[in-house]
């Protein structure tokens, strides 16, 4: 999705903090790219392509000015040119505006724009925000009132930052798109995310819906959107610009793999009660649901679908739901306590989806990795799953950390049996995945069958999750069809699809009726002559019926679904790797998905 930086008082260097943030906001997923500098005059250069391409623009005429804002757009209005990149310009190209979210009345605006006689050079939805602003400035406003003028007749979602020629602010508002101020001892800094600034400071004001904000070289100020003062809190982040490189791996998507063992410890620490069998989860409150809802997309649904089994089992009525059909055909919600699972914090399908229901009076969890989300920020309760940041558009230490916290949720609210096997079931987690890392023949596998045209994945119970995100990660990284299925549901249609071209990996852990029936499915794959990898523990006879094994070691059946998944991580990655593909940065796709 699309990415902003803003920077104010770092004369001589706003080109390269701007251009180093884009860098760092790449891994939002973009296809083009620009920045805008304001002194005397305004100085814009934009690009369809990378930020390599904006940097060959940049050699052949480097913009200077005190104030810059700077942009990656990932196209919702028009294709990725150079003229729909942004900053966007009014006529006389003295204002210069980016913009994330979508404008949901630009059209009516245009129209009205154009009959008045703007003349518009983009198919873009932000373009009306200059124009607009250049109107109020025609009327006599003043630059900031120009601003919060046009920004008053925007419906729909945005984070923009407008610049101008002779005017030494940046001014900023928010609505339903993140952004965030960053603030040092001698410049300030505003952006859609923190890894855009996060090597210049650690200090930061998250900026609220409605919220309006002018930035200059000696300092900052926040009102709402008519002028009102808005005292802010300046928070600091916990981690380090180091977790942003990719520390010697190829690609963030692989150290992230390796981050697992960490990311897991971090999410327990403080957290547990190994002696006493108990989780502490106080900060949430007294939750006591009488039944959930999780809402999630993607990734995150896979971690709800396991999850909603955990608490099923504890006796609580749980359900899983994807959140773009939650938040328009929302079921009967009850007093159900509606979870959230969101990396990001920002999906705006989510973020809808947890809207829908508290407008319906429904309580609301956030369970994220991103301190001060939107999601965080909105939900009556937030639950983090610290896993660090994760810059690789595929998901992967986030979806260990997710089931990992929401264990320990399970644990808080419920009172399952065997707590303390639980507990030291997570306890051990850590060490399992770090096994795997250490022994994976993972990359074996992948050599074997990266020239398959499509690949199938199956589980049952906690391993139905697994084998949708095996499937998931194939798919987005590898562009090959992949397919996750409940085990059973095999032979109720799918097996008309296995021949010996699709290898079927099954995930099969423990020994107990659900290992028995899914080697049974196993079989059945076996005798259509599918090359079969078994992802197991080898507690059951499934290694007879398979062609290559994956092991996991032996661990508690609550975790196995997250040891299993990092083999078939692993086995995504090096696929897409050996195919030459952008791992970090699939086509068509954006780590954060700010758009319905
Ligand atoms: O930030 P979120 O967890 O809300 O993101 C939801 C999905 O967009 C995300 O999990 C996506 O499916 C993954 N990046 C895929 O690897």
């Amino acid at each position: 999705m699309c990415g902003i930086i803003g920077c104010a008082g770092r004369d001589g260097e706003t080109l390269d903090v701007l251009v180093h943030g884009l860098s760092k906001l790449e891994y939002r997923g973009y296809d083009s790219a620009g920045v805008a500098l304001a002194g005397s005059d305004l100085d814009v250069c934009k690009t369809a392509g990378e930020i390599d391409d904006l940097r060959a623009a940049l050699e052949e005429r480097s913009p200077s000015g005190s104030v810059g804002i700077g942009h990656t757009r990932w196209s919702t209005h028009g294709p990725p040119t150079d003229e729909n990149a942004h900053p966007h310009l009014d006529c006389n190209r003295e204002v210069a505006v980016v913009h994330n979210g979508i404008i949901e009345n630009y059209q009516a605006l245009r129209d009205e724009l154009s009959t008045a006689g703007h003349e518009f050079r983009s198919d873009t939805d932000t373009e009306v925000v200059p124009h607009l602003i250049e109107d109020a400035l025609a009327d006599g406003a003043d630059p900031e009132e120009a601003v919060r003028e046009a920004i008053a007749r925007l419906e729909g979602s945005y984070a923009v930052s407008v610049v101008m020629s002779g005017v030494d602010r940046i001014f900023a508002a928010r609505n339903d798109s993140p952004l965030v101020l960053g603030i040092d001892d001698e410049a300030y800094y505003l952006a859609s995310d923190v890894p855009a600034f996060r090597d210049h400071t650690d200090r930061v004001i998250y900026l609220a819906d409605g919220e309006f904000a002018v930035v200059d070289a000696d300092g900052y100020r926040v009102t709402t959107l008519d002028g009102e003062p808005v005292e802010k809190t300046v928070d600091t982040v916990d981690w380090d610009p180091e977790e942003t490189g990719k520390s010697g791996y190829d690609h963030f998507m692989l150290k992230e793999i390796h981050e697992q063992p960490r990311a897991l410890r971090q999410c327990l620490r403080g957290r547990v009660d190994e002696l006493a069998g108990q989780v502490d989860l106080a900060d949430l409150g007294d939750l006591s649901p009488r039944g959930i809802h999780l809402v999630a997309c993607g990734t995150s649904y896979h971690a709800a679908v396991y999850a909603a089994q955990l608490f099923q089992q504890a006796g609580i009525p749980a359900q899983a739901f994807l959140a773009s059909e939650y938040a328009t055909s929302p079921p009967p919600i009850g007093d159900a306590l509606v979870i959230g699972v969101t990396q990001s914090g920002e999906t705006a399908d989510t973020l809808s989806a947890l809207r829908e229901a508290r407008k319906r009076g429904a309580r609301t969890l956030a369970v994220t990795n991103t301190v001060g989300s939107t999601a965080a920020r909105e939900c009556d309760h937030a639950m983090y799953i610290r896993a660090g940041p994760e810059i690789g558009v595929a998901a992967t230490k986030t979806f260990s950390s997710q089931i990992a916290a929401l264990n320990l949720l399970a644990l808080a609210i419920t009172s399952v049996g065997d707590a303390r096997e639980v507990i030291s079931g997570l306890r051990d987690l850590p060490g399992a995945v770090q096994e795997i890392l250490d022994t994976s023949t993972a990359r074996k596998i992948a050599e074997a069958y990266r020239d398959a045209e499509s690949y199938f994945f199956i589980g049952r119970g906690l391993h139905y999750p697994v084998a949708l995100e095996g499937a998931l990660k194939m798919k987005e990284i590898t562009y090959k069809h992949a397919e996750g299925f409940a085990a059973g549901e095999l032979k109720h249609g799918p097996l008309a699809l296995v021949t010996q071209d699709t290898p079927v990996f099954a995930i099969v852990t423990g020994d107990d009726e659900q290992a028995t029936k899914t080697v049974g499915n196993v079989k059945e794959v076996e005798a259509r002559d599918a090359p079969v990898v078994a992802v197991t523990d080898g507690a059951s006879d499934v290694e007879r019926y398979a062609d290559h094994v994956l092991e996991v070691p032996d661990t508690h059946r609550r975790v196995a679904a997250v040891v299993a998944n990092v083999q078939l991580q692993l086995v995504a990655y090096h696929t897409a790797d050996m195919l030459g593909r952008s791992i970090d940065k699939p086509r068509n796709l954006a780590k954060s998905v700010t758009v319905e």
